[in-house]
């Protein structure tokens, strides 16, 4: 087989196929989906076009082909459990695909997946078979499809009807869809199949086994579903879809029976077997092959900006990245490897995937930083569940409680399933469903797993509106900019019904043809002020300007005056003076991006932003805090070109002439077919739809305010310009002169003396120390009365508030010169919080008390930890209220010592 195609060159001869016939070839989109709330990852090669199939969006060309970068793992098309344990699942994938776009519709495309597969690729006939819809839930069967697979020399007995389950494909719950076709490959009946275990007969190629394999998906999308469980409505054009997965294309082309023995994956799974020090082997080989795919969904979700988390994708990240660490684990992986295996994937896709390449640093970084706190989390989460495990075996219960389950993963961060695995290791349980109730309520409360709040679900009307009026024009960007005059297209009330007029107090959304106004998006904030009709008479003001889907620009007013009416020509006037501070921020958000990269490297990226017209906040991937130094680099920098007063430019181009320009584009913006290129200074070009300055010198001044880390590997920037820098210094200075005055010094000597005070506060603390000591020395001889005898020593519990542990010990010290010979502990509380004490003298210590594990217990009673030496030892815990308990557990340990 060493003459077989490598699954690069069946991409390429894939691509060139489709583009001799008239298709576009276009880039694999991001995998995660632009302005889609509704999809995770993106899943098919499809979700890139969903608008251009039903008609909200156009495009230049009718036909397109790609190969598609897919992620099934989490929402409807998960596959995750399943990695590792069959020859064919993947987290991460490759779908090569053909699309028509009300072009050309059966005929020509049952032609060319036919010709691609016997013809370009050669595959043997004889081993070929198809599907067609069989018709079911109102939809006619397929015949059609049929006679034409017929026609292209399918024999009749190898068409086989299916239904809905198997032949017919949706990317969720809403979106494009229709009836498929597909081709099945025959592997061989040799393949072990479930049916036949089970003493039942193999289904062929509608069974689940192995042995006829789906190479190919052809998709005919007649339809659209809006909403979840909505009826089906026709689509504009009837168009097609289809979808080869690269690795099962590769896996029959390369006569292989496993995706992970072709070409694709050798290459990592042999850095797997050489860190782990055995050969590859397919039996037994599952935890290698979990580790190598999902090394290779872990490095193409960090390059397209996905960061593990706690929700939403970067919580689907963790898992997957956890599962491997996990069976890297298994495979006896102690040291950090993920990142090797990840950095071989990298070496192996960068060619094809650039963006591997030019993320690598971080990539790694990432995946250092996630498998160190993963393992760190494993110790900590495995000494929990063998406390848990342990508490079972006494009581006899078999099920862990959904609360424990959800308090590993809320307090500790243990993911349910390892928890679920674990427990099962050991012959135990986990009340998953009480976890996913638990899981559900929070939720409610706030975002849910998919990290989709509800409130961000596209609202039905405002799409309804999109349709029937097309995009708002933004008059924003011409001029000053300021200033516009349009008509009144859309009134909606709160809850979204639509009006045709408002009144004096109402509260409503407007909808015009044109407007000044910017719709909140890319970070900026939207614009407030003021509509105005009928010559003045009717005045609404504008509170808040959003873009709930895209093009849509919506003002959310209050009528102020008069009434406005469906129809009306209205003046729209936005607040000047915020909007140019806004743009003041929004540029030196630009300067700041540029700054940092140079200062930092080049694995910034910008992970979110907020301009706003008193501050900026700026989100970027970088690993440590930024040290003042940096700080100050980055002022110095982005106020050079301030000063510079360059002129800015904007261009309007097509998104590839943008990419290749070198402008800075970001993750998860949703780019249209032409984009504007904004230069505020030669230094920065991104692409941007935000509002800016005319002159780099109008931002005036740029001043960092703070620095901060929000998750991990992700650093925060707040920063103000202009008039509000200027108010943040003064602000400042002020508040140095009255800390100076309240310390009678000036502001230059202001660190001196504050030196100076601590200094003094400390040594006037010890004072206290000692006295409170010498206090207690009085009643340390009271105390030594209340001693128990016990075995020939004195045994002392006492208590004393608030508890201070410097005098705890000096008071220890004291008890146990004077009782010779036995054992004390000293408790107390301080702000909620117990402190305990144990000491013993020498000779008690020689005949077998330890106060060290004496404390351990005690511990255990108020809720805490702690330990210590023979002689001494330290603790706390949580529970004030049980200090008697941990005495009395203090008293009942010595009697029952052994002693010498
Ligand atoms: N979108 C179709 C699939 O994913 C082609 O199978």
């Amino acid at each position: 087989m060493s003459s077989a195609l490598s699954a690069s060159q069946i991409r390429e001869a894939f691509l060139k196929f489709f583009e001799e016939r008239g298709h576009r070839r276009v880039a694999s989109s991001s995998l995660v989906p632009q302005n889609d709330p509704s999809l995770l990852f993106t899943n098919a090669g499809m979700v890139q076009f969903k608008d251009v199939f039903t008609g909200r969006e156009k495009r230049e060309y009718s036909r397109a082909t790609t190969s598609q970068k897919c992620v099934r793992a989490g929402g409807k098309h998960n596959d995750l459990d399943n990695v590792g344990y069959t020859a064919r699942h993947h987290t991460f994938f490759e779908m090569l695909g053909n699309f028509s776009f009300g072009d050309y519709f059966k005929p020509d495309a049952i032609a060319y997946g036919w010709e691609f597969v016997t013809k370009t690729l050669g595959l043997d006939k004889a081993r070929l078979a198809v599907t067609v819809f069989n018709g079911e839930g109102g939809i006619p069967w397929d015949e059609e499809a049929f006679e034409l697979w017929a026609k292209q020399g399918v024999s009749r007995d190898r068409i086989l009807k299916l239904g809905l389950k198997d032949n017919f494909w949706a990317m969720g719950d809403t979106g494009p869809c229709g009836p498929c076709s597909e081709i099945h490959y025959h592997q061989g009946d040799d393949i072990p199949c479930a049916e036949v275990t089970a003493g039942r007969q193999c289904k062929g190629v509608a069974c689940d086994c192995d042995r006829w394999l789906e190479i190919w998906n052809l998709v005919f999308m007649q339809f659209e579903r809006k909403e979840k469980d909505a009826p089906l409505i026709p689509l504009p054009k009837p168009s097609i879809d289809t979808g080869a997965g690269l690795e099962r294309i590769a896996s029959v082309v390369q006569g292989k029976r496993s995706n992970y023995d072709t070409d694709l994956f050798q290459s990592i799974l042999s850095r797997v077997s050489e860190l782990v020090g055995k050969p590859y082997s397919q039996e037994g080989g599952a935890s290698m092959r979990v580790v190598a795919d999902h090394s290779r969904a872990a490095a193409f979700l960090i390059a397209d900006g996905v960061q593990p988390s706690n929700e939403g994708r970067g919580y689907v990240l963790r898992r997957i990245m956890r599962r491997a660490i996990r069976h890297g684990s298994l495979l006896g992986l102690d040291e950090l490897f993920f990142f090797k295996v990840v950095d071989r994937v990298i070496e192996l896709m960068g060619e094809a995937y650039p963006e591997l390449r030019d993320g690598r640093t971080f990539i790694l970084e990432v995946c250092k930083h996630e498998e160190e706190s993963f393992r760190r989390t494993l110790n900590r989460g495995m000494k929990l569940i063998d406390e848990e495990v342990a508490r079972m075996k006494q009581s006899g219960a078999k099920v862990l409680s959904g609360e424990k389950v959800w308090e590993l993963h809320g307090t500790y961060g243990f993911p349910w399933d390892l928890t679920e695995i674990i427990l099962k290791e050991r012959g135990f349980e986990a009340d998953i469903a009480g976890y996913e109730k638990l899981k559900k309520e929070e939720a409610e409360k706030g975002t849910d797993e998919g990290g989709i709040s509800k409130d961000k679900a596209i609202a039905t009307v405002h799409l309804k509106l999109l349709e029937r009026l097309g995009p708002t024009e933004f008059l924003g960007y011409e001029g000053v900019g300021h200033e516009g005059e349009g008509s009144v297209r859309a009134i909606i009330n709160k809850g979204g019904v639509e009006l045709t007029e408002a009144q004096e107090g109402d509260e409503v959304e407007l909808v015009l043809d044109r407007t000044p106004f910017y719709g909140e998006s890319g970070g900026q904030v939207g614009d407030t002020g003021r509509i105005v009709g009928h010559g003045g008479k009717a005045v609404a003001q504008v509170l808040d300007a959003q873009r709930p889907v895209q093009g849509l620009i919506v003002h959310q007013v209050k009528v102020t005056q008069g009434t406005l009416k469906v129809g009306d020509m209205v003046q729209a006037g936005v607040d000047g003076q915020r909007r140019s501070s806004i743009r003041a921020n929004h540029s030196a958000t630009h300067l700041l991006h540029k700054a940092l990269k140079m200062v930092l490297g080049e694995h910034v990226k910008q992970a979110g932003s907020v301009v706003a017209p008193d501050y900026l906040r700026f989100d970027f991937s970088h690993f440590s805090p930024m040290t003042p130094e940096q700080q100050e680099q980055v002022e110095d920098l982005v106020n050079g070109w301030i000063r510079e007063n360059a002129e800015s430019q904007t261009r309007v181009m097509n998104l590839e002439d943008a990419k290749k320009s070198g402008a800075v584009a970001m993750f998860g913006e949703k780019y249209g077919e032409t984009v504007r290129v904004v230069t505020v200074h030669p230094q920065s070009t991104e692409l941007c739809g935000g509002t800016h300055v005319r002159r780099s010198g109008d931002i005036g001044l740029f001043k960092v305010t703070g620095e901060s880390g929000v998750a991990s590997g992700v650093r925060r920037i707040i920063a103000v310009t202009g008039l509000g820098a200027i108010q943040y210094m003064r602000e400042t200075e002020r508040e140095l002169k009255k800390a100076a005055e309240l310390l009678k010094t000036s502001p230059k000597d202001l660190v001196k003396r504050v030196e100076s005070t601590q200094k003094r506060v400390k040594e006037l603390e010890h004072k206290i120390e000692e006295m409170a000591v010498k206090a207690q020395a009085g009643s340390s001889k009271d105390l030594l009365e209340q001693a128990r005898d016990i075995n020939g020593m004195k045994v002392l519990a006492t208590r004393m508030d608030p508890a201070d542990p410097n005098v705890f010990r000096g008071l220890a010290d004291q008890l146990r010169d004077r009782m010779k010979s036995g054992v004390v502990v000293i408790g107390g509380e301080k702000d909620g919080k117990v402190v305990l004490l144990v000491a013993a003298t020498k000779d008690v210590v020689a005949r077998g008390i330890h106060a060290g594990n004496l404390l351990k217990e005690m511990a255990k009673e108020v809720n805490g930890r702690g330990g210590g030496k023979p002689d001494l030892a330290q603790g706390g815990g949580e529970d004030p209220s049980r200090i008697p308990n941990a005495f009395d557990k203090f008293y009942e340990l010595v009697k029952g010592t052994n002693l010498s």
